[in-house]
């Protein structure tokens, strides 16, 4: 019995080959599971698959294998349940700021009258700072500003599950601490599920609760699943104040530097690889290094 929202399972996806070349199995063997109100980051290298498991999730690409449910029912399609950002803008290039945003909120609540639409939208404007530019078509934006559209939309269909790919990448370093902030604030107040995709460690430890750690491709999958164990109360101020900081952040960069290419040589071919230990980073002895420098193996780290 599992309390998950939402939860994978075993998924893979397998693109065919180009000009007889061999298919592609891009990942295989993703277990995982999504409690509601959690926030999951997804960190690993390009090219192992992240955006490609957002769009099963999404509803937007369909699996070689295995399922996705969420809150009991199999995703099969895209759906307003889910809001997604994506890593490219995917902006209407013919509708103003307000309107790009007015359309989605119009497609989840056809009856509001077009006064409630255009508040609706307004709040979620000036999140995201676009006060001033609403009129603006999307090749007069900048690639942050039309990121931050992308933000303003999926957070204005206040979706059962965020979907989020690189969301603050094209962003200004105070830009992306405002919004930051702000999912946070948005977070904390609607109990909201996210998932994800991120390259920057620090964002993924001020954000998640849970951070999945997946190998290199081809053929990637989850090594393990990082619990965020620094207090729910973290601010960008004093997080690096915590000592469990640096050593969940040590984890996390030595996996992206040195075990995600070891770990991508061995096929997921026992029960234990195949569902990924949930790891604690400091709060037990880190035994990931001396097993890493032990041999080839898996990292079995504080199972439950
Ligand atoms: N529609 C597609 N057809 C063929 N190959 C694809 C397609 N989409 C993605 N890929 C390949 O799948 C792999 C994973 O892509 P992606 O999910 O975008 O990775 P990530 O987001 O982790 O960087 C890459 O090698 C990419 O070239
Ligand atoms: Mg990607």
């Amino acid at each position: 019995m599992t309390t998950d929202y939402l939860t994978v399972e075993d998924l893979s996806r397998v693109f065919p080959g180009s000009r007889g070349q061999a298919p592609l199995v891009v990942f295989e063997h993703i277990h995982f599971g999504i409690g509601q109100g959690e926030f999951v980051c997804i960190v690993g290298h390009s090219g192992c698959g992240k955006s490609t498991i957002l769009n099963v999730l999404a509803g937007l690409d369909k699996p070689s294998s295995g399922v996705v449910v969420m809150d009991g029912r199999e995703v099969s399609g895209p759906s307003l349940d889910r809001g997604v950002v994506f890593q490219g803008h995917a902006l209407l290039p013919w509708l103003s700021v307000t309107k790009n945003i007015e359309f989605a909120v119009k497609s989840r609540w056809p009856d509001w009258a077009a006064a409630k639409v255009h508040k609706h939208c307004r709040q979620f404007i000036d999140l995201v700072g676009l006060t001033g530019s609403e009129h603006k078509k999307p090749f007069e934006l900048s690639g942050g500003m039309k990121q931050r559209v992308g933000i303003a939309r999926a957070f204005s269909i206040q979706p059962k599950m965020l979907l989020l790919d690189e969301p603050f990448g094209a962003l200004d370093a105070l830009t992306r601490g405002v919004i930051q902030d702000e999912l946070l604030k948005i977070c904390a107040a609607t109990g909201q599920t996210v998932f994800m995709i991120t390259h920057d460690v620090d964002e993924a430890l001020l954000l998640s609760d849970k951070i999945i750690l997946m190998t290199n491709g081809p053929r990637a999958r989850i090594a393990e699943i990082v619990v965020n164990t620094l207090p729910h109360s973290r601010t960008r101020h004093d997080i690096h104040k915590d000592p469990q900081y640096y050593r969940i952040r040590n984890h996390l960069v030595d996996f992206l530097v040195t075990r995600s290419r070891e770990l991508s040589h061995i096929a997921a071919t026992d029960i234990e690889q195949r569902y990924p230990p949930e790891v604690r980073p400091g709060e037990e002895i880190d035994e990931t290094i001396s097993m890493r420098q032990q041999a080839a193996r898996p990292p079995v780290l504080y199972a439950i």
